[in-house]
């Protein structure tokens, strides 16, 4: 006897729980309407808390030179100039009032003398700009987020008598489908991971806020959450995925001992003064600045060093080139010999700082090094090398309403969604864009729920979905999920990773596609109750899509630019900057075709000298001058 299928009705259902999922799901909320969250892990544990150093959002509270033409110039150089500007404007302008929204709701940042939010420096910003809490800015984003959905339930229970009738978290629980009816939105298709018993969403707007892909990689910063739920979810449903040639490997991931291999080393230990060597105990950053940075970056070790000092002067330190340029020099350092026994380099912060200033400042690392490799970096280097973070690419939106081009009722915030970081994320901006995009992404799905007529799910389609969810069971003598997944990550790793050829990459598109034919044939063993298999097969599904996605967009770009370093294009071509990448699903593989980059209009372009312009655009894109 089969049990009846659980269902619910919303309005709005927003899949993810990391920091763009909550602030979505608050502004619909706060909207009028009825709101689910669904969380594949537990409530609080999400990759948000893994952007550790802080919120970039330009307050001017360190320099009150700075403003949000900076900030936006900052994040189009960082991106290599195929950021969406608009995206990259709205971020820029709308930072600080969403950090001090998040001071409103209970946030406790770190204070400057003056009682300001502290800001301090961070790769490719040129002002200290990142809002932080120690090392746990993630942390504390997430923790107050929570606290601000308890106080709205605690409202509806005041107004509704019911603490969850109007915005509810399920926690555990996965989506394995988003599901139309008649070309829009309808809902979802899931199960609860404890039990595996399946679950219906009927809500006529999704918003997607899943996060990155890392778990496609075998050297990632990302826990397992990070397996590309929301990219492959949005392919599937006839959105795009745009630029999914660009990763980022953040320079610092803990390279001993293998247990703990990629957990993050936050970027603060370098914007707090740490320098990096190698094994000759050569500081190598000053041989790595790249003509485009030449006039920002010092050059010798003293002159770094009187900025490290004197934080009037801009002249920055070479560790906090953008996080594309050092992980590239690290790598280049390792492969030509001169790294640590461990295969990273040295990153040492103890001769900066007293020890009673590291462990105010950086109190995680301290524990995280102490605990996890026995290091005290009150008194030692740390090894580090690059692990996987972040994903640029993602689901291809509309800037000011974080719709998915294409799937009416569809949205997308934070890492999943495009656009905003161009080629290459500066660090820090990762928590402010979600803050920026999730608050509009609940705006547009609430808008777009007032004017829409909910669809109801048809039986066919449940019928369909759940056949999905059976299917793994229903076969014997497959293949192994597990086995798939370890084969997956040695592709990526070595074929599609920080330095990319094009003969590699054929080779990545052959395996991958041989890796999905054979994950049809997955079986799972056992019953459906706490079963890490049963999972896996969901995961590898999705995780063989974006990796199909980003090894087909990189073999496409032939340039090199922020997350793609092609050995066989070194340079970056400003015929390339004009396009996109722009990734579909037809139902059996990934399509990657190019799509013309929107133009800046003049007011922003006028932002940049034409001096820094001709660096990356090409000589008509100048003599345009922006588009109006
Ligand atoms: O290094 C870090 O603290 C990471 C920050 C980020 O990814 O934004």
């Amino acid at each position: 006897m089969t049990n009846a299928l659980e269902r619910h009705k919303y309005d709005v259902l927003v899949i993810g729980a990391g920091g763009a999922g909550l602030r979505a799901a608050v502004e619909a909320r706060e909207s009028g309407l009825r709101v689910a969250i669904i969380c594949k892990s537990l409530f609080g544990k999400a990759h948000t808390v893994m952007a550790e150093g802080g919120a970039a959002a330009s307050m001017g509270n360190a320099n009150s030179n700075d403003n949000w033409k900076v900030h936006f110039r900052d994040t189009m150089r960082g991106g290599k100039f195929l950021n969406h500007f608009r995206m990259a404007e709205l971020h820029a302008k709308e930072s600080p009032d969403r950090i001090w929204e998040l001071e409103m709701w209970g946030a406790l940042f770190d204070r400057t003398k003056e009682g300001k939010i502290s800001q301090r420096n961070f790769g490719g910003h040129e002002y200290p700009r990142l809002a932080h809490v120690g090392d746990r800015t993630g942390l504390e984003l997430i923790r107050t987020m929570q606290q601000k959905i308890v106080a709205l339930q605690q409202a509806d229970k005041r107004e509704h008598g019911d603490y969850e009738s109007h915005i509810k978290v399920f926690s555990e629980l996965t989506i394995t489908e988003i599901l139309k009816e008649n070309g829009k939105i309808a809902g979802a298709y899931g199960y609860w991971r404890e039990s595996g018993s399946e679950v219906l969403f009927e809500a006529p707007a999704v918003i997607i806020a899943t996060g990155g892909v890392g778990k496609t990689f075998k050297i990632t910063s990302n826990s397992w959450e990070g397996t590309g739920d929301g990219h492959a979810l949005a392919l599937k449903a006839g959105a795009n995925l745009v630029d999914m040639e660009f990763l980022q490997f953040h320079p610092t991931g803990m390279v001993w001992p293998p247990s703990v291999r990629g957990i993050l080393v936050t970027e603060s230990v370098r914007g707090e003064g740490g320098i990096l060597t190698n094994n000759k105990g050569e500081r190598f950053m000053f041989k790595y600045i790249p003509d485009v940075f030449k006039d920002k970056y010092a050059d010798n070790e003293e002159e770094a060093d009187r900025w490290y000092v004197d934080q009037d002067n801009n002249r920055r330190p070479p560790e906090l080139l953008p996080r594309d340029e050092v992980a590239r020099a690290i790598n280049s350092e390792v492969k030509a010999g001169r790294g640590t026994e461990h295969g990273g380099v040295f990153l040492d912060v103890s001769k900066r700082l007293s020890a009673e200033v590291i462990k105010k400042r950086l109190p995680s690392m301290w524990h995280q090094f102490y605990e996890l490799a026995g290091v005290d970096i009150t008194k030692e280097a740390m090894e580090v090398g690059p692990t996987c973070h972040y994903v640029m690419g993602g689901v291809e939106v509309e800037p000011d309403t974080a719709a998915a081009v294409g799937v009416p009722g569809l949205f997308a915030a934070g890492e999943v969604a495009g656009g905003m970081h161009g080629s290459n994320r500066l660090g820090g901006n990762s928590l402010s864009d979600l803050l920026v995009f999730g608050r509009r992404a609940g705006m547009g799905a609430a808008a777009y729920v007032k004017q829409t007529t909910a669809a109801p799910v048809s039986d066919a389609t449940i019928a369909a979905a759940a056949a999905r969810i059976e299917a793994p069971f229903a076969r014997s003598g497959g293949e192994n999920s597990y086995s798939l997944h370890a084969e997956l990550q040695e592709v990526t790793h070595n074929l599609v990773g920080i330095i990319r050829t094009g003969t590699e990459l054929k080779d990545a598109i052959e395996k991958i596609a041989e890796i999905r034919k054979r994950s049809a044939n997955v079986a799972v063993t056992g019953g459906r109750k706490f079963n890490p298999g049963f999972h896996l097969a969901f995961d590898l599904d999705n995780m063989l899509l974006v990796a199909e996605s980003t090894a087909k967009s990189a073999i496409s770009r032939e340039e090199s630019r922020g997350g793609h370093t092609r050995d066989d294009f070194p340079g970056m071509d400003s015929a390339w900057r004009q396009h996109n990448h722009i990734s579909s699903f037809d139902g059996n593989q990934v399509n990657v075709r190019k799509q013309t980059l929107p133009f800046m209009p003049k007011e922003l372009f006028d932002l940049f000298e034409v001096d820094e312009l001709k660096k990356y655009m090409t000589p008509e894109e100048i003599a345009k001058g922006g588009s109006n």
